[in-house]
């Protein structure tokens, strides 16, 4: 079979900026990176040395290829027979160590992530008409009333940290739910820690056993629905004609609330930021709903959640912007690199006019419809009401001093701290 011609994708190479990792010997080591808090500095870097295609090296040093270009990423993802999802494609796990830290995120698991073809279509049919039938008004609703009580908790203190106490907290609640679980009381307080640890383990956490909770209260949640169907998501997954089995429906539902909840609370927390730090905004934010929407979508351009995403493997041999891929060869998806592409905006100018960025992916995989829609409603109804809540809240903070966490999957900020003047309850 002949495959479809891939883009060029080639761009002109600016001179490295000195001591840039980027141009080291090698592939880039795309683990313990120097220029996490600057990442658009690395994959101009990159795409200056290396074109639209880098070869990278993963924790562990694994090879891989990273994706810098927005036609490259756009090809990729919408060839998903040749650039597949099944991770068990990949020539390297023979390489790859039984405590690899990227295994969460890339060995096999019986989800809708990592299924092919007619099977993906099938499961990912269940997931976008169960969500297609939430209510968007009912959600800002429900989102609104989480936010008051999140804002509640600090607002007669007079500053806040809204990474931890806000933005994480706040689309877990939303998407449990929407899946059919209470958004308060002890069941839920138990579950959404135990989601936290198990997407996002700090120092002395026990994510296996979190994640081992998360699942058994999914088997109950789909058990409960199963005996009495409600108007949530889970319900509408287990009466969906496609028959899933229920052992389907709690993978996928817990692949929902993950893929969910860091990519939503770090569209939140940047998007803040944005507001908090760039005068654009400042002068508007008291009065501007517009100006909470452009914040939004500048975001999703210049700081968008899902930086890299792992990935695609590809199915054959092939060439992509003229690197010689081989079959089983893992391509990360540089969905950031990709959006801020000089091959894509005139000269020096990255603007934020549209919705044309990759930052939901693309294709068969890309996040599913309902999706990004239902993400807008959590992180716009959580932006604007913490706004109308503390009309003068400040960074506590110089911006400088606001730090990334070290993390090239995903970006956001390791803490937001704010002050505002106390609120009497
Ligand atoms: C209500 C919120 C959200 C839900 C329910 C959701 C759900 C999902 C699901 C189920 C997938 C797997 C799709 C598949 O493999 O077929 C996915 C993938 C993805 N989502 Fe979302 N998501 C949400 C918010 C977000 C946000 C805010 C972002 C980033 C701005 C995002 C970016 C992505 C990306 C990059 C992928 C990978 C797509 C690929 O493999 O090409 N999602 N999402």
């Amino acid at each position: 079979m002949t495959d479809p011609a891939p883009p060029a994708g080639e761009t002109a190479a600016p001179a490295p900026p000195p001591g840039c990792p980027a141009h080291a010997d090698g592939p880039l080591r795309l683990s313990g990176l120097e220029f996490q808090q600057t990442p658009s500095q690395l994959y101009r870097s990159l795409r200056s040395e290396h074109g639209a295609v880098a070869p990278v090296l993963l924790d562990g040093d694994i090879p891989a290829w990273l994706v810098l270009g927005y036609a490259e990423v756009s090809y990729v993802t919408n060839n998903d027979e040749l650039f597949a999802r099944d991770s068990r494609r990949w020539n390297q796990w023979p390489n790859i160590p039984d405590d690899w830290p990227l295994l969460p995120f890339v060995g096999y698991q019986p989800s809708l992530l990592f299924t092919e073809g007619a099977e993906h279509q099938r499961r990912a049919g269940v997931i976008t008409e169960a969500l297609e039938a939430v209510d968007q008004f009912e959600l800002a609703h429900t989102c609104r009333e989480i936010a008051e009580r999140l804002i509640d908790d600090f607002a007669g203190s007079g500053q806040a940290e809204l990474m931890g106490s806000y933005a994480h907290a706040l689309p877990m609640r939303a998407v449990v739910r929407l899946c059919g679980m209470p958004a308060a009381g002890t069941d839920t307080e138990e579950f959404v820690r135990d989601l936290r640890i198990s997407l996002d383990a700090k120092e002395g956490d026990d994510p296996v056993a979190a994640y081992l909770r998360v699942q058994k209260r999914m088997e109950q949640l789909v058990r409960e629905k199963r005996a009495a169907p409600g108007t949530d998501v889970t319900s509408r997954m287990l009466a969906h004609p496609a028959g899933l089995t229920d052992e389907e429906v709690v993978q996928d539902l817990i692949t929902v609330i993950a893929a969910a909840q860091q990519p939503t609370a770090n569209w939140i927390c940047n998007s803040l930021r944005l507001l908090l730090t760039d005068d654009r905004f400042a002068l508007n934010v008291s009065g501007g709903r517009l100006s909470v929407g452009q914040a939004l979508n500048e975001v999703l351009w210049l700081d968008t959640p899902t930086q890299n995403f792992v990935g695609r493997w590809a199915a054959r041999d092939t060439q992509l912007a003229g690197r010689h891929i081989k079959a089983g060869d893992c391509l990360v998806l540089g969905l950031a690199a990709a959006n801020t592409d000089p091959q894509i905006w005139p000269e020096g100018h990255v603007g934020a006019e549209n919705s044309a960025h990759l930052s939901f992916s693309n294709g068969e995989h890309r996040c599913p419809y309902p999706s990004p829609l239902l993400a807008d409603v959590i992180a716009r109804t959580a932006v604007e009401t913490l706004l109308e809540r503390l009309p003068d809240v400040v960074l506590a903070v110089e911006p400088e001093e606001l730090t990334w966490r070290p993390s090239i999957w995903m970006r956001g900020l390791t803490a937001l701290p704010v002050s505002f003047t106390p609120v009497v309850q």
